[in-house]
C-alpha cells in the first residue's frame, strides 16, 4: 500500500484548497559531541498544520525555537529528517532536484531581512533575475520586471542598485522579486527585521495589499507582534513545538491604522 498517498488523500478531504500540509514533520541536526559521538539536536518536532491557500499566517516563537528551520523546509530549501510535506499536490519528499528548483523559482516566494539582493545589479535586473534562470528572454523578463516595480511603487528606482535605496525600497525590490514567477506562496522570514517602525507598517501594507488583492498566500516569521497582528493566522512555536495555532483578532483594525 502507497501508505503517503493515502495520508495525503485523507488530508484532502479535510481541506482539499490546502497548499501546504504537514504531517509529524521533524527535523534534527547531528553535532559533534564529547568522545566523537554525534549529538542529536531535535530542532522540530512532530509539527502538524495545514494552510489554506490565500491564508496569511505569522510565525512567531522566541530565537532559536526553530522558525527559520521551519520556513526553509517549506521553502524546499531543506529538508525534514521525517514526516511528510505537501505543497499542493505534490509530495514533496518524492520530487528530483531538479523539479525542487523549478519548485522553488516558481512557486514560492522568498523575502529575507538581509533583502538578498544582488548588488552589483540594479533593481530591475534583481526583480528580473528568476525569469531568467526560469528560461524567459531579458526584454520580457525586464518588461514584467518594470511592471512589477510600478506595483510596489519603485519604477522610478528601477536604475538605482541596492547601495542606492534605502532598506524599505531594498524590500520593496526584494518583494517584487519574490512576485515575479507569480508564485502561490511568499515566504517571509522577519521582513521586517532591519526597518524603523513605519517603514515596516509599509511593507506589511503591500503584503496585506497582495494578500487580498491578489490571493497570494503569506507566511512571515515575525518577534513583533504588531507585525504578527497583520496576519490572520498565528502559529507559535517553542522548543520546535507548536504551543499556539489560532486566529488573530487585530488584522482588520491593523490595516486601517496603518493606512491613517
Ligand atoms: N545548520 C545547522 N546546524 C546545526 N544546528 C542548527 C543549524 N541551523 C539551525 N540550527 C539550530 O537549530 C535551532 C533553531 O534554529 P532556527 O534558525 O530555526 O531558529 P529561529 O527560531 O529562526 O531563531 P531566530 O529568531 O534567532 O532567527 C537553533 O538551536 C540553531 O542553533
Ligand atoms: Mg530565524
Amino acid at each position: 500500500m502507497n501508505t503517503p498517498a493515502v495520508l495525503s488523500d485523507q488530508i484532502d478531504a479535510a481541506n482539499p484548497t490546502a497548499i501546504i500540509r504537514v504531517e509529524n514533520l521533524c527535523k534534527s541536526y547531528y553535532l559533534d559531541g564529547a568522545n566523537g559521538k554525534s549529538v542529536e539536536l531535535r530542532v522540530l518536532i512532530d509539527i502538524n498544520f495545514s494552510i489554506t491557500s490565500g491564508e496569511f499566517v505569522a510565525i512567531m516563537g522566541h530565537s532559536g525555537s526553530g522558525k527559520s528551520t521551519l520556513m526553509n523546509v517549506l521553502g524546499c530549501l531543506d529538508s525534514p529528517s521525517s514526516g511528510h510535506y505537501w505543497l499542493g499536490q505534490q509530495d514533496v519528499a518524492t520530487l528530483s532536484n531538479d523539479a525542487l528548483a523549478s519548485v522553488r523559482n516558481r512557486q514560492i516566494g522568498f523575502v529575507f531581512q538581509g533583502f538578498n539582493l544582488l548588488r552589483r545589479m540594479t533593481a530591475l535586473d534583481n526583480v528580473a533575475a528568476p525569469l531568467l534562470y526560469a528560461g524567459i528572454s531579458r526584454k520580457a523578463a525586464r518588461q514584467r520586471a518594470m511592471s512589477l516595480l510600478e506595483q510596489t511603487g519603485l519604477d522610478s528606482f528601477a536604475m538605482h542598485h541596492p547601495n542606492q535605496l534605502s532598506g524599505g525600497q531594498q524590500q520593496r525590490v526584494a518583494i517584487s522579486r519574490a512576485l515575479v514567477n507569480q508564485p502561490q506562496l511568499i515566504l517571509a522570514d522577519e521582513p521586517t527585521g532591519n526597518l524603523d517602525t513605519q517603514t515596516s507598517h509599509e511593507i506589511m501594507l503591500l503584503f496585506d495589499r497582495l494578500n487580498r488583492e491578489s490571493g497570494i498566500t503569506i507566511m512571515i516569521v515575525t518577534h513583533e507582534d504588531d507585525i504578527a497582528a497583520c496576519a490572520s493566522r498565528l502559529i507559535r512555536l517553542k522548543d520546535g513545538r507548536i504551543i499556539e495555532d489560532a486566529a488573530t483578532r487585530h488584522r482588520q483594525n491593523h490595516a486601517m491604522a496603518a493606512r491613517q
